[in-house]
């Protein structure tokens, strides 16, 4: 690419997700930096090759622009930091948040240098597997930036209400977290639900006769079952605080939104399997119903 298309982008954190973007960006000319305070062993692995910085001051002073991903319950006390620096560039949130939280960052950042993202899909390894959809003034520059690399970077358009209500209204900003809400209220609702299942059959001592049950006639629900415990038993640590965000989006528009406050309840649950090696159902449904693993 031309030399002055690069930009200076700052990754906040490189975590599985966070580094992938990252390489991308790299690969797309970019220069990516990182912050090494504070972050674990893990962290400081996967960010070798990136450019380290030793505090939020020193990449804010650098940055043209900060790409925000990390827990979503770290992502309004990671905004009010940068704030808190000299930085004046563009600020991506790319977290799983509700639109009101991605508000909130908007305006502590300011709407004009604010963008909104969310990513569907596994951390970009490949093309054709995660987008990164963005909203907010700025959306298709920055999604310009990446130009290659294995994540997709989609601009979501004002929506046709959106259009006939007002141009400027502020929804229009955080369409990208509506639309990640959206899917991940499907998507990890049904895991929450499916492993909650599996937990009420083991509590009343029906586990057998419901598998046999769904082997007759709900067939693919014992896979999906087993599925959802090896998929989320090591990430439910922080799911609990995007099934909130999802709760809180329920809540915003007027829809009962207790479905995704209990479904962080059972992610609370789980959270102890963070660090541990993909989960069997077994032992997810041991954690729901916190009893100790045999
Ligand atoms: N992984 C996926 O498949 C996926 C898919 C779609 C969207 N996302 C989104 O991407 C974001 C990050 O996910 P991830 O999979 O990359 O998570 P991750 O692997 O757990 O990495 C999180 C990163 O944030 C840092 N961190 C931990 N606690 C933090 C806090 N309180 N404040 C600021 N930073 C903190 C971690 O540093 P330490 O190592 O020091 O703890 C790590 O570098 C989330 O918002 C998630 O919704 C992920």
């Amino acid at each position: 690419m031309a030399k002055d298309t690069s930009r200076n982008i700052g990754v906040l954190h490189p975590g599985s997700m966070g580094i992938t973007v990252a390489r991308s960006l790299q690969d797309s000319g970019h220069k990516v930096g990182w912050v090494a305070a504070n972050r674990s062993a893990q962290t400081r692995d996967r960010a070798k090759g990136l450019i380290a910085f030793d505090s939020l001051d020193e990449i804010s002073a650098w940055a043209d622009a900060l790409i925000s991903i990390c827990p979503p319950h770290g992502a309004v006390a990671l905004a009010q930091q940068v704030h808190a620096t000299a930085f004046g560039g563009l600020y991506i949130d790319a977290n799983a948040l509700a639109p009101s939280t991605s508000l909130q960052i908007g305006e502590i950042m300011g709407l004009g240098a604010y963008v909104d993202g969310g990513i569907i899909g596994p951390p970009a390894l490949q093309p054709g597997t995660t987008r990164l959809y963005l909203s907010g003034h700025h959306a298709a520059g920055v999604a310009a930036w990446f130009s290659a690399g294995a994540l997709q970077a989609v601009p979501m358009a004002p929506t046709q209400q959106q259009l006939e209500n007002d141009e400027s209204a502020p929804e229009q900003h955080v369409a990208a977290s509506m639309l990640k809400m959206s899917y991940a209220a499907y998507s990890k609702g049904a895991s929450a639900l499916l492993l909650s299942v599996n937990a009420l059959a083991e509590a009343g001592g029906v586990t057998e006769a419901l598998h046999s049950e769904w082997a007759i006639s709900a067939p693919s629900l014992l896979k999906q079952s087993q599925r959802a415990a090896l998929m989320t038993s090591g990430k439910a640590w922080r799911f609990e605080g995007e099934m909130l965000e999802i709760s809180e989006t329920y809540s915003d528009v007027g829809l009962p939104d207790a479905l995704h406050a209990g479904a962080a309840e059972v992610y609370e649950r789980m959270a102890a399997l963070k660090d541990l090696p993909p989960q069997e159902l077994e032992a997810v449904v041991a954690a729901l119903l916190r009893r100790p693993e045999e």
